[in-house]
């Protein structure tokens, strides 16, 4: 058993501008009415030509560093996971780390798609915990956006963009990250994924032709997925550290779909109150999901100290995870 680690600060950043479902019908043969029933969403936040990724991360990172009353040179690492980096390389943690003057900090993206924030959180805990780092900034940021192809009505309803972060550090023991769970299942990766612009299929005119340069899914598939799989993935993290689902005050569910959380809800038995969505306004933001989440659930006094809270995610890959953990300091 290594040191206890929890969250010392949480940020968030979504861009300004809003994509209403209104304004998606204009774009595709859908309505508002079908949106809002099959998932929730009511309306996603787009960035501008002009911000990337790193733009979004960077603010998110700025705020979370604020709230757990570090500078930036304190950082001993920082974790971007994404989807949608700036470019290839250098990676989207290294443009975070300079724009925000992290001297000290190593840098690198993680990529589990959804599931990356948690997968992010899960690794730094490791290098806290051990001693070998202090302070760990985890980011979850994506401009899905902008590899949504905004002709295919079966996936353009569902994005957004936004980052949240999370710095990491010591804490007394018993508060912190409880239990860790993650997963992932290569065979599903045809479900949910982008298939050109990589070393497979390198950008050319046929790819762009045939628009493999966004997001492609079998969205039934993936829902059936995340139902069986974000329940079982809670109740499994949750027994890891001997608790239950009576012990948790809230949960923090990847908003991709209010169905899906529902559904999982259900199988937790928690009340309304107990569960955060976001979704409405959000849209699925993949990895930025679970920290902006969490972060408006914090910021409007939903939880308190010592309270249990489950993050729980699925996502492209396949991949899933969850995290338990007891609020405070
Ligand atoms: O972070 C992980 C990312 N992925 C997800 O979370 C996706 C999980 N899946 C879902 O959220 C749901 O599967 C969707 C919202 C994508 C779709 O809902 P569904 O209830 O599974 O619908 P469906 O795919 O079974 O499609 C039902 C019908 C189809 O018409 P037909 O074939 O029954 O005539 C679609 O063509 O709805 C049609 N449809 C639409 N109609 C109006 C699909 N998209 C739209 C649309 N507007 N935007």
């Amino acid at each position: 058993m290594g040191r206890a680690v929890g969250i010392l600060g949480l940020g968030s950043a979504l861009p300004e501008q809003i994509l209403t479902n209104r304004d998606i019908e204009q774009m595709v043969d859908t309505t508002d009415e079908w949106i809002v029933a099959r998932t929730g969403i009511r309306e996603r936040r787009r960035a501008d030509e002009n911000t990337a990724t790193s733009d979004l991360a960077t603010l998110a990172a700025e705020r979370a560093l604020a709230d757990a009353n570090l500078a930036a040179s304190d950082l001993d690492l920082i974790i971007v996971g994404t989807v949608t980096p700036d470019m290839f390389f250098p990676s989207t943690a290294c443009l975070v780390q300079s724009n925000l003057g992290a001297t000290r900090a190593a840098a690198f993206d993680l990529e589990a798609a959804c599931s990356g924030f948690l997968y992010g959180l899960t690794v730094a805990q490791q290098f806290v915990s051990s001693g070998f780092y202090q302070y760990v900034l985890v980011i979850g940021a994506e401009t899905l956006t902008k590899i949504t192809d905004w002709t295919d009505r079966n996936t353009c309803v569902l994005f957004g963009d936004g980052a949240g972060a999370a710095v990491l550090g010591p804490v007394s023991q018993g508060r912190g990250i409880l239990a860790n769970r993650l997963g992932a299942d290569g065979n599903g990766g045809y479900l949910l994924h982008m298939p050109g612009g990589g070393s497979r299929m390198p950008v050319n005119q046929e790819v762009l032709d045939q628009r493999l340069h966004y997001i492609k899914m079998a969205g039934n598939e993936v829902f059936k997925f995340a139902v069986r799989t974000m329940a079982n993935t809670a109740l499994a993290a949750l027994a890891d550290c001997g608790l239950n689902k009576d012990s948790v005050r809230m949960l923090i569910p990847h908003q991709a779909n209010r169905r899906i959380i529902d559904a999982v809800s259900r199988k937790l038995g928690l009340a309304a109150e107990q569960v955060m969505i976001n979704v409405d306004r959000t849209g699925n933001t993949s990895a930025a999901s679970i920290p902006l989440a969490l972060d408006e659930a914090y910021r409007n006094g939903c939880f308190a100290d010592d309270d249990v809270l489950v993050l729980v995610g699925f996502g492209g890959g396949l991949t899933w995870g969850a995290s338990v953990i007891r609020w405070g300091v």
